[in-house]
């Protein structure tokens, strides 16, 4: 399926290049800057709708026509952009219901980008006869190796196409009006809905106080859904509009990694690449990044895997943005090859000159030469990535290990209100990446669908909402000898965000083999404790009061009313067993906790490394490929295990040899598999 899909014979090294904002003497000067630099493929055509169609009934190429020959020439690959993320500002003046309409109410006017409502039909009509149309004329071109739709869609719109629509998609779900009362309660606060009319959407005018505060989860929950399923539909049509073409070109758009409006489990089903844009803050742990490429490969399920765009060096919409220290940018670019990327790209190739971008980091800085340490960084890792040629691609990554996170969770449980305002979905689920993480342990970040069997670890922090079969599922896959592992709030809820009545956690009641019947909510700050193989940790957050109904409790709180209450259980369940965790806690603990649980779960092969250095493996029939990535500013060793040569230096290492790693320093050990 890979070769199929995957167009070139190396890692893709290039990025976004808008050659509209530059006359053609400077285009020929890059062709020559990217030939230093070793770049071989472009982002082309992302912002190019406004001179493609300047008008409703003209249209107009010849520009990018010049800019494909040219690049082709110069033998470069191409990700080709269909424009659509931003809208021309004729069909702004003349169709004013294209434009979005915000949280508040507030009716946009022509400006930035991002601001076309993805429900309007004027929109859609020129969004997919633009790309069809790009697809008809560029389809020759056998240097293109993707189609790049619009670029990083997102947001969403509260218009009255979108009030419309949103009726629409509730009668499909629904059908009939009695369903949607039942699925919303709104038997509370007198909500009762007699006609689809009396629906509107959730926002600042109706159910909202604030972004994140509702008066009714359900509403607004369904609202996420179908924003993001809006969305979605405008990704879709172009992607027919270009397949229809363009069969064997494949198909993606940039996301953006833990972006919360948008269930990407579900984009990506549409996906023929998962390509993602990765902008860590400057303070950012490796373990976060980490855990957004987990995400991100995840989500296509073996398909190629992309970065798409990074920066070179500094962003421009931080606060402070502090430049990419020396070796970072490669140290970055290799941790994203390290967890399945085939790609390593960048915004952008060459810095504009007016407008919010013009500070933000490109190939070719405003001084216009190549005698730039940004240059000389990005033109070694090109050099390297072409010596690298095609050894990794394609290789796989394989976990024993996985967690679980869930859009729907993710909205469900911060638009709770109550239990703690301090809940935060995402950070849960990092506490327990980032102790598996620090123990190089691989693992895959899986949705709700995903087959459970083929993992011997699954860990669901906050599952809070158990949509249909999924309890189920946990249940035979700990039956059949797996171990689970999930946390306070959990089960709570169906996938309307009812809550499931005769004891929390619900459906998993059975599985976990406790019945929690109090949570209290710590205030920031405030501490309950429990001991666990002879050390004390910290209680925060949320401490459940639990009971045990099967389940033996490894651990009680020490202090207040509930001391002596089990504050972590294990429940053996057919061949496996059900671990919970009532209450936060610390890394050092879920660091100490999962490793004596991959342990009984009989999870091998975690590379054993110094604190700070990163380890992942990819691999294929062949060979594995080890990674190693050291983060921190000092030089580290690391006791080489099998025989193995590194890649981009060509040293071979026996069992038992040292290889050292400097500051900021990558290895890429390629081994034999059977020896
Ligand atoms: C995003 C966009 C690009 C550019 C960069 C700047 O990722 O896709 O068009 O705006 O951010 O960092
Ligand atoms: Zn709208």
């Amino acid at each position: 399926m890979y070769e199929k899909i995957w167009k070139h014979s190396k890692i893709a090294f290039g990025g976004d290049y808008n050659p509209e904002q530059w006359d053609e003497d400077t285009w020929k000067e890059d062709m020559r800057l990217f030939k230093l630099a070793h770049v071989d493929t472009v982002t082309l055509n992302v912002f190019s709708w406004a001179s493609l169609q300047p008008a409703e009934d003209e249209y107009s190429f010849e520009k990018l026509d010049r800019i494909m020959e040219m690049v082709r020439e110069n033998g470069l690959k191409v990700v080709l952009a269909t424009s659509t993320g931003a809208h021309p500002a004729w069909m702004a003046r003349k169709y004013p219901e294209i434009l979005r309409t915000e949280f508040n109410g507030m009716k946009r006017k022509f400006g930035g980008r991002h601001n076309s409502c993805p429900n309007s039909p004027i929109y859609r009509k020129y969004s997919v006869r633009l790309a069809k149309k790009l697809a008809e004329r560029y389809k020759d071109y056998d240097n293109i190796i993707a189609w790049h739709i619009s670029n990083e869609y997102g947001g969403e719109c509260y218009c009255e196409n979108c009030e419309k629509a949103f009726r629409v998609w509730l009668k499909e779900k629904y059908k009939t009006i009695d369903e949607l009362n039942r699925a919303w309660n709104t038997a509370f606060w007198g909500h009762t809905f007699y006609d689809w009319e009396d629906v509107v959407l959730p926002n600042l005018l109706s159910e909202h106080f604030e972004t994140e505060r509702t008066m009714f989860q359900g509403i607004s929950l369904d609202y996420r859904r179908f924003n993001s399923d809006s969305i979605l539909e405008c990704y879709k049509l172009e992607y027919e509009a270009v397949k229809a073409q363009t069969p064997d070109i494949p198909v993606t758009t940039n996301l953006m990694g833990f972006y919360k409006p948008l269930d990407y489990q579900k984009w990506a089903k549409y996906m023929d690449m998962v390509s993602w844009d990765n902008y860590p803050a400057n303070e950012d742990t490796p373990a976060q990044i980490a855990m957004s490429h987990e995400l991100m490969r995840g989500i296509g399920q073996g398909k190629p895997f992309l970065l798409m765009e990074q920066t070179p060096s500094v962003t421009n919409w931080l606060p402070y943005n502090a430049l990419k220290r020396p070796g970072v940018m490669r140290l970055w670019s290799y941790q994203a090859v390290a967890h399945g990327a085939d790609s390593v790209m960048f915004f952008q190739m060459r810095r504009s000159i007016g407008a919010c971008e013009k500070y933000h980091g490109a190939l070719i800085d405003h001084a216009g030469h190549e005698n730039t340490r940004v240059f000389r960084e990005m033109s070694e890792l090109g050099k390297e990535l072409s010596l690298l040629g095609e050894k990794i691609l394609g290789t796989r990554m394989k976990s024993d290990v996985a967690i679980m996170f869930d859009w729907d969770n993710w909205w469900s449980i911060e638009y709770s209100a109550g239990p703690s305002c301090l809940l935060k979905y995402r950070d849960e689920i990092q506490n327990y990446y980032t102790a598996l993480f620090e123990q190089n342990v691989a693992t895959d970040i899986i949705s709700c669908e995903e087959d459970l069997s083929q993992y011997r670890v699954v860990i669901a922090p906050i599952l809070y909402m158990v949509k249909p079969g999924v309890d189920e599922k946990i249940r035979q896959f700990v039956a059949n000898g797996g171990v689970f592992i999930t946390t306070f709030f959990s089960g709570y809820v169906d996938e309307h965000d009812l809550v499931t009545v005769g004891g929390y956690p619900g459906k998993l009641r059975d599985v976990l083999g406790i019945w929690v019947e109090e949570s209290d909510a710590l205030p920031k700050d405030s501490r309950n404790h429990f001991t666990w193989e002879g050390k004390q940790y910290e209680a925060t957050l949320l401490c459940d009061l639990l009971h045990e109904e099967g389940a033996k409790a490894l651990s009680t709180y020490e202090e207040d009313f509930y001391a002596g209450m089990p504050a972590l259980t294990k429940n053996i369940f057919g061949k496996g067993s059900a671990y919970y965790v009532a209450t936060r806690s610390t890394q050092e603990f879920y660091q100490r906790f999962l490793s004596r649980v991959l342990d009984e779960a009989g999870v091998t092969g975690r590379l054993d490394l110094p604190q700070g250095v990163e380890g992942t493996v990819r691999e294929n029939e062949k060979y594995r490929f080890v990674f190693l990535l050291n983060h921190t500013k000092d030089e580290k060793e690391i006791m080489i295990e099998r025989a193995c040569t590194d890649l981009l230096t060509g040293e071979n290492f026996d069992k038992g040899d040292v290889i050292s790693l400097q500051e900021t320093k990558v290895a890429i050990l390629k081994e034999e598999r059977n020896v």
